[in-house]
């Protein structure tokens, strides 16, 4: 996938001014530190000069829109040093690779639009919030330079990594919360391009050669390993699990009420990695297992902010969990490196539990009595079934997740969408709870009025969904589908919404719907 220059594009310091708009240059040099000679006050005063701030991208479909709006804006105004052409709307996103002959840049995070665009003539102060709104879902992208080099008006812009299979949808304004629908129903393993990724708070940047994994609380031997010590002291270890966030289908329950502040997930934040590292039993046998530790915490070296508090994001899983051979603390996904944006250098895979408590960017485990005090497990996460009437959003009296529920999902046909009448193939995905494959799944062509059995066409391993299709019999006109699963514990799923509500919309698993026409 690949497009083009449009314009080259920078600004050096001058006396207070701010670094807009950018002028057009024929050639770009870009090191880690940020594109050479061009000045941006909020990235260098604000920002710290973050490597992840150092060149911003643009695509030149935006500026084209603005114009035709009456915006006469031009390449270089919105301040971005690279305008592109040529590409997907969905090609620029965190963590894609995009290759300028010998620069490689990667996509770290969305740049929302700044105040001080009301610098540009044709917007001036009055207009400022007026430019500001048309802007509104239209972004640049900041990239991180992987590999530095010139850049020259005529290089191709070459996509490396591509999210050609669905669109990527963007749920937060700095592309922390991502994921790619509709997903396919006919491969086990997502690539890594189409994982759905879901961070609290921005990436941190970690140099592999000084991380340090602390291992402490109630073990024989407190001690702290290096990558190298990790990888040299235990064995290599696999395991194929499905990592799924526990606001999956959060959306359906928007329809018995508001869920403020939480992301309005559908169907599509859930993937299937194939995930190498060490396992977590064998690293805590080697630090001894203290007599009266209950549960072992794990916390991310990123930066969340809550209520004034800064802190590691973390959560806790029990002991016989944490002794299970699947639990790994991995270091590779499908096969290389986790990319950072999936917890580089080492994260937490905890298979059959919730995403949550697979802490990424893992910077220290801890043994302990109790659970995790930390506030993804003590005020988020849990299922409360009541609301709080005084704080809705409170949910500390509820019960902390752990393990995903048994669930079914149709992925084909899609809601809304209209098929040819007649015999519909209809696919999708089925998981067990606690490690269970699936042993039936249903599907209703009439919203659970009469049920036909389903096909398994690729089984899963004990902790990866299974893929199954099914064929029904569509006359012309609206239909709802729905899809059930059982597994090997005789459990199904519930039938309604609001068996399974609750007050911050986790782990729904009632029987899936999806309003279709057939014509
Ligand atoms: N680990 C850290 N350190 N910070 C986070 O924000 N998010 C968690 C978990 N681990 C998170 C984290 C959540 S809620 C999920 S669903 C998964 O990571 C998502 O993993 P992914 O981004 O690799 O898909």
């Amino acid at each position: 996938m690949g497009g083009r220059i449009v314009q080259l594009s920078l600004k050096p310091k001058e006396g207070r001014s701010r670094g807009l708009p950018k002028r057009p240059v024929p050639e770009l040099v870009v090191t880690p530190d940020g594109v050479q000679g061009d000045f941006n006050r909020w990235r260098t005063e604000k920002a710290g000069g973050d490597p992840d701030q150092a060149v911003l991208l643009l695509s030149e479909e935006i500026l084209r829109d603005l114009r035709a709006e009456g915006w006469p804006v031009q390449a270089g105004d919105i301040g971005e040093n690279l305008t592109v052409a040529g590409l997907p709307a969905d090609a620029l996103r965190p963590g894609v690779h995009v290759r300028l002959d010998e620069v490689v840049l990667e996509v770290s995070k969305a740049c929302d639009p700044c105040t001080i665009l009301h610098t540009l003539p044709y917007v001036g102060l009055e207009r400022g919030p007026a430019f500001i709104r048309a802007l509104a879902g239209r972004r640049g992208w900041f990239a991180r330079v992987l590999r530095g080099g010139t850049i020259r008006s005529d290089t191709a812009v070459e996509i490396l990594s591509t999210g050609a299979d669905g669109c990527r949808i963007v749920r937060d304004a700095e592309g922390l919360n991502t994921a790619v629908w509709p997903v396919r129903a006919d491969r086990l393993v997502t690539p890594v391009d189409q994982f759905f990724t879901r961070s609290h708070a921005s990436i941190p940047r970690i140099d592999p050669t000084a991380w340090r994994l602390e291992v402490d609380g109630l073990v024989d031997r407190p001690r702290s390993f290096s990558l190298e010590e990790l990888r040299g002291t235990f064995p290599r270890r696999s395991v194929r699990a499905t990592l799924v966030c526990a606001g999956l289908r959060r959306d359906e329950f928007l329809s018995l009420g508001p869920l403020p502040g939480e992301l309005p997930w559908g169907p599509e934040p859930i993937s299937t990695g194939e995930w190498t590292g060490v396992a977590l039993q064998d690293l805590l046998r080697s630090v001894g297992v203290g007599e009266r530790a209950r549960h072992v915490e794990f916390t991310g070296l990123d930066e969340v902010e809550r209520h004034g508090d800064r802190f590691g994001f973390g959560g806790s899983i029990d002991i016989a969990k944490a002794l299970s051979a699947e639990v790994l603390l991995a270091s590779e996904l499908n096969g290389a490196p986790l990319p950072a944006v999936h917890g580089f250098p080492v994260r937490v895979i905890v298979p059959g539990w919730i995403g949550a408590r697979c802490v990424k960017w893992l910077g220290r485990i801890r043994l302990a009595e109790e659970p995790s005090m930390n506030y993804f497990q003590t005020k988020a996460y849990r299922v409360q079934r009541e609301l709080n009437l005084r704080d809705p959003r409170d949910v500390s009296a509820g019960t902390a997740m752990s393990g995903v529920p048994l669930n079914a999902v149709i992925l084909h046909p899609t809601q809304d969408q209209v098929v040819p009448a007649g015999r519909v193939r209809v696919r999708g995905w089925a998981m067990g709870a606690e490690g269970r494959t699936p042993t039936a799944v249903e599907v209703s062509p009439n919203a659970g009025g009469d049920w036909v059995a389903a096909r398994i066409t690729i089984e899963g391993a004990s902790w990866a969904w299974s893929l199954w299709e099914a064929t029904v019999d569509l006359a012309p006109g609206g239909h709802t589908l729905a899809a059930r699963a059982t597994d090997g514990s005789g459990a199904t799923q519930p039938r309604t919404l609001s068996e399974t509500w609750n007050a911050k919309g986790y782990g729904n698993n009632a029987w899936h719907r999806v309003a279709i026409r057939a014509e």
